[in-house]
């Protein structure tokens, strides 16, 4: 299945048009609005450029046949729209880019044929796109399409009050999960992903090699599903917020090999989850691993690395990788956060105004802060 967009964004700019065609008709409209705020406006925050992040009113794009347009309350900043920010990925986004892919929020209109859904209903969104028709989309890997794309960073984000998605990117939340704590659901569907595909037993050990959010995301599941965890983290201040989660902690300028070896009774940690994404840790990953071990690839890794294969082969280590979610692994995720396995508020270090998105990624960038959101619905009058 190819996916076709309608964007209705006034009278004469009714275009059905590929991903490309959507981003003119964003460009366009991101351009010449200049009118006072109206009523149905959208306040928005796009890379420009790189370093910089404008802030706008945009029409909202009424939804067509299978779409519906969400009302944003929070969008969790990550280290891709970092990415983004910094222009790394200047050759895979298209300018101006409404980014955000972590978020939560509210049915605020349904496009004709959506079933199932309606106006006040309380939704995230699974931000991927696959064609349907690759060999991986055959297999029933749609969330590895060999043609992926991404929502957030392909197309337009969730960084606007009124965002415009297929109605079968939507994840329902119950009642009673508050929306900030929702906005986790994302990278939450990342960490259960992690567990599933590591294959964790209860009473085993895991060792988590990177506690940002992601590693401390895994660290809480992995603990949930019945493991004993250890986070190895760089920062102190990391290394101290995951310490006073309950979890066992280690430094990697300190012999890491040995602390591992106390821990587990001298036989090695049934899982390591690499997701530090340095070279260092995966260097580590194998001499850490437990005889017939697993060790999870999660961190997007910029450069090939080195491991040892000798203890790959001595060791009978199985390596896998994890990427992204499936839909089950977003269910679960929005249940572990309404169940408060995992504690969304220490978890989020602040929220900000949308004005103020450039400031929390430079934030972000500077290593003090765990999570950022952005609360979409205030300005920075009202803060
Ligand atoms: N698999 C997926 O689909 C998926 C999804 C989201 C993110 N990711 C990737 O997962 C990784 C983690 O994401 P994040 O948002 O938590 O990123 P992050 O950069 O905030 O976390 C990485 C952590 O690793 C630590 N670190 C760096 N070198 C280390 C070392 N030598 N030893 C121990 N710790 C070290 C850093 O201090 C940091 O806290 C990133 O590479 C990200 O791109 C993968
Ligand atoms: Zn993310
Ligand atoms: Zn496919």
């Amino acid at each position: 299945m190819i996916f076709l967009f309608c964007v209705g964004v006034s009278d004469d700019l009714h275009v059905a048009a590929t991903l490309e065609h959507t981003y003119d008709v964003r460009k366009r409209v991101f351009e010449t609005v200049t009118e006072p705020r109206g009523l149905f406006m959208s306040r928005s925050a796009a890379y420009v450029a790189e370093g910089k992040i404008e802030t706008h009113e945009v029409e909202p794009i009424e939804p067509k046949d299978g779409e519906v347009r969400v009302r944003v309350a929070f969008v969790g900043l990550c280290g891709t729209d970092l990415h983004i920010y910094h222009g790394h990925m200047d050759k895979r986004v298209t300018k101006p880019l409404i980014f955000g892919h972590e978020m939560s929020g509210t049915v605020e209109a349904v496009g004709k044929g959506v079933q199932g859904w309606a106006p006040g209903d309380a939704v995230t969104v699974m931000p991927l796109k696959w064609d349907g028709t690759c060999a991986a989309c055959h297999a029933g890997y749609h969330y590895i399409c060999q043609h992926l794309t991404f929502i957030g960073i392909d197309s337009p984000g969730a960084l606007q009050e009124l965002w415009t998605v297929p109605a079968s990117t939507l994840v329902r939340l119950p009642a009673g999960l508050d929306l900030r704590t929702a906005a986790l659901a994302e990278p939450t569907a990342v960490a259960v992903h992690d567990v599933r595909r590591s294959g964790l037993q209860t009473g085993d050990k895991a060792v988590v090699l990177g506690g940002g959010p992601i590693g401390l995301l895994i660290a809480c599941v992995a603990r949930d599903a019945g493991a004993d965890v250890m986070v190895v983290e760089l920062d102190a201040g990391r290394r101290k917020l995951a310490a006073s989660l309950g979890f066992a902690t280690a430094d990697p300028a300190g012999d890491v090999a040995d602390a591992v070896v106390e821990w587990t009774g001298g036989n090695g940690a049934e899982v390591v989850f690499e997701v530090s994404g340095a070279a260092a840790p995966v260097a580590l990953a194998t001499a850490l691993a437990k005889v017939r071990g697993t060790i999870v690839v999660v961190a997007i890794h910029s450069a090939p690395r080195e491991v040892n294969l000798q203890q790959i082969f001595w060791k009978e280590l199985t390596i896998v990788g994890a990427r992204v979610y499936q839909l089950s692994d977003f269910e679960r995720a929005v249940d572990l956060l309404a169940r408060e396995v995992i504690p969304a508020g220490r978890i989020i270090t602040r929220s900000v105004p949308l004005e103020e998105t450039a400031e929390a990624l430079s934030q972000l960038a500077k290593g003090e802060a765990m999570k950022v959101l952005v609360d979409v619905a205030s300005t920075s009058q009202e803060k």
